[in-house]
């Protein structure tokens, strides 16, 4: 099922040109300016069709501040992020944009609801492809559990499970591409790796995924990798490419091996 995204014309009223699918997004030099200070500074990138990019740099980087004004939460204080070539972000009605994108955001959260509740929030829920989604994403055991209330004060749930459950309410609906912040923060190698596959491999490999991580290992899921330091993109290429020849990167990703294999 195509989705179709209606443009508003520079007043914001009428509806113009339909975009079928998102082919490509570009910054072109996006800053972002809070308190008198840039938190992000001439961000230029350009992601095209189907391809996986990965943001890390170091935490207050920008990472987070590049996501939310691609998810029209946050302005461009100045420059401008162009949709398949010829759309500006700026102009293309927000509720519908947010309908488009899967997104899942930092700090994931789920209604003080039941389950159903929460899986039904786009109203597009279907009791059987769901609870597939649920098996999929090895939440299975939630299936027979409908009516169980979840929501970040209740314990039940482990903060895996609620991470996989907010993958979930994403998936039920229609997404043109997908913006995630940290998706596997809160699970075990192994969960990571089926989420991973799943998200990246089977279900939008032909789309775009722009995603923060601090997990190394899901960089091998990325075609390319954002360096964003200091509120600027310090580099845009492979990861194994920036390894061999950006050196704060280098020092960036050791660094941030070590602290994984301390948690361990
Ligand atoms: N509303 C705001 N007002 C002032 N400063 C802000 C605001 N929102 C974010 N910042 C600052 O912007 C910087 C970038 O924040 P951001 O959340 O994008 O970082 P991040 O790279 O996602 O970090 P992390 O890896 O910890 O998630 C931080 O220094 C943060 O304190
Ligand atoms: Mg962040």
């Amino acid at each position: 099922m195509q989705y179709y995204l209606k443009m508003a014309d520079e007043y914001g009223k009428k509806e113009g040109a339909a975009v079928e699918a998102i082919h490509n997004i570009e910054f072109v030099n996006v800053s972002v300016v809070k308190e008198e200070k840039y938190i992000l500074k001439n961000v230029s990138f350009k992601i095209g069709s189907g391809e996986k990019i990965a943001m890390v740099g170091p935490s207050g980087a920008g990472k987070s501040t590049i996501l939310r004004v691609l998810l029209k939460l946050e302005e461009c204080s100045e420059g401008k992020i162009i949709i398949n070539g010829i759309h500006n972000l700026r102009d293309i009605d927000t509720k519908k944009w947010r309908h488009a994108i899967g997104a899942l955001l930092q700090k994931n959260t789920l209604f003080n609801e039941s389950i159903e509740y929460n899986l039904d929030i786009f109203h597009s829920w279907n009791k059987e492809g769901g609870k597939s989604l649920l098996k999929k994403l090895n939440l299975g055991k939630f299936s027979d559990q409908m009516d169980m209330v979840v929501g970040s004060s209740v314990q039940k749930i482990s903060g895996g499970e609620r991470q996989r459950l907010c993958i979930v309410q994403m998936l039920t609906k229609n997404n043109e591409a997908l913006i995630l912040d940290e998706p596997t923060s809160a699970l075990d190698e192994d969960s990571e790796a089926s989420v991973m596959e799943y998200l990246f491999r089977e279900m939008y490999g032909d789309k775009i995924i722009l995603y923060t991580t601090h997990r190394l290992r899901t960089l091998a899921y990325a075609d390319k990798v954002l360096f964003v330091y200091e509120g600027r993109i310090h580099d845009f290429a492979g990861h194994q490419e920036l390894m061999l020849k950006n050196d704060q990167y280098k020092y960036f990703i050791q660094a941030e091996d070590a602290k994984n294999e301390i948690k361990k």
